[in-house]
């Protein structure tokens, strides 16, 4: 399909086709597709200055603004943000501040966990097979099993951190379950060894918090964010003490040099993305969405549907319906899409912005197409 345009929660085509959108760019469109909001920011902030310097270097206030917003948002200690170019490059940031600030080199990550494309990233990531033709990667990680209590035995003074998904996306959005995050935190803790969650998918209100962790009665060494948190806009970040973060600044200097993170004009679309997010009922509705969509998708062929939320997962006996759902959807004008290591998921990630009418109009395509499957 190829795109003339998008607004809300429609992907136009051009042949002059909309397409409701249930998947929001992989959870990356918070907000929809060009909200007023954020393009009025993205617009007032080109107009004054776009890049001027590798980040760190001048004071720019979108930056400055964006991070001081978050740390009003994040429970103490998590008040210092290190702004990046993506996802992947946060999880990198954080795993380097992870073994700079306990001097350690094991990092524990979960099976079946997603965490990125890049070295690092591919390193802590829970599916063997993919990571094959890349060997060999970072040395000393190893995989425990999520949700798994007596694998925490594993957690020893030997573990830099634990890199956790606070809602496990690629695996088939699995929740924590039985205090799990919390019992994680408390073994880091006894051991001398940080806790990294993953907040890239959950984070910015898809849960109904605006990070996912606070769900769970836990407050993560490291918080990573992306996604959504840019409205559309490519952007990453990572967030801990102010004491962990100026670990990064010396020994070696500059631990993390980045030319575009900060970026004004991205920062200036994530602070209007949060502004929104805080200052309006979307995350509150997000869990109203979620009842709604749980009581349409009734439909037998759904085995079950996980997440929380408006990060769910409708999951389907054979991977053949949840592969035929996605495609016959999508000549019928409605954009669903898969997930990573679990064939029999569909995902159901839209704009949290959506309406009610139009998730019915979506959920009724659904299930139109579930009857002809
Ligand atoms: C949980 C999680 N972590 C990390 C990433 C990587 O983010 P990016 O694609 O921005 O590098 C993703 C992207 O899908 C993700 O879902």
């Amino acid at each position: 399909m190829e795109i003339s345009h998008a607004k809300g929660s429609y992907i136009y085509d051009t042949n002059g086709k909309a397409h409701l959108d249930f998947v929001a760019g992989v959870s990356a469109c918070s907000l929809g597709h060009s909200h007023p909001r954020v393009v009025k920011a993205i617009q007032e902030q080109t107009e004054r200055y776009m890049h001027v310097m590798v980040y760190g270097e001048y004071i720019q206030q979108p930056a400055v603004s964006l991070a001081k917003l978050l740390a009003d948002h994040l429970p103490p200690p998590l008040e210092t943000t290190y702004l990046v170019n993506s996802g992947t490059e946060a999880i990198e940031g954080a795993l380097k501040l992870a073994r700079r600030a306990t001097g350690r080199a094991e990092i524990l990550y979960a099976n079946l966990a997603y965490h990125g494309s890049t070295m690092g990233a591919l390193s802590v990531m829970g599916f063997e097979e993919r990571k094959e033709a890349f060997k060999p990667l970072l040395p000393k990680c190893r995989a425990i099993i999520f949700n798994c209590e007596t694998c925490l035995k594993q957690i020893s003074t030997n573990t830099a951190a634990v890199i956790l998904e606070t809602i496990q996306g690629g695996a088939g959005f699995i929740v924590p379950t039985n205090n799990y995050l919390a019992k994680v935190k408390a073994r880091c803790k006894e051991m001398g060894a940080l806790l990294i969650l993953d907040e890239i998918q959950p984070g910015f209100g898809r849960t109904g918090k605006l990070f996912g962790f606070m769900n769970y009665g836990v407050i993560p060494d490291i918080v990573v964010m992306g996604k959504g948190m840019g409205g559309g806009l490519p952007i990453g970040a990572f967030t801990a003490s102010k004491t962990l973060m100026d670990l990064l600044q010396e020994k070696p200097k500059l631990g993390h040099i980045t030319t575009f993170g900060g970026n004004p004009v991205i920062a200036a679309a994530a602070l209007a993305t949060l502004q929104e997010i805080t200052e309006t009922s979307l995350m509150q509705d997000a869990l109203r969405k979620e009842v709604l969509f749980r009581s349409l998708l009734t439909h037998n062929a759904i085995k079950e549907i996980r997440g929380t939320g408006l990060m769910l997962a409708l999951i389907f006996e054979t991977s053949a319906i949840a592969n035929d759902l996605v495609l016959r959807c999508k000549d019928k004008n409605l954009i669903l899409f898969w997930l990573l290591f679990e064939p029999r998921a569909v995902r159901i990630t839209p704009p949290l912005t959506i309406s009610e009418e139009e998730i019915i109009e979506g959920c009724a395509i659904l299930t139109q197409v579930l009857n002809e499957v």
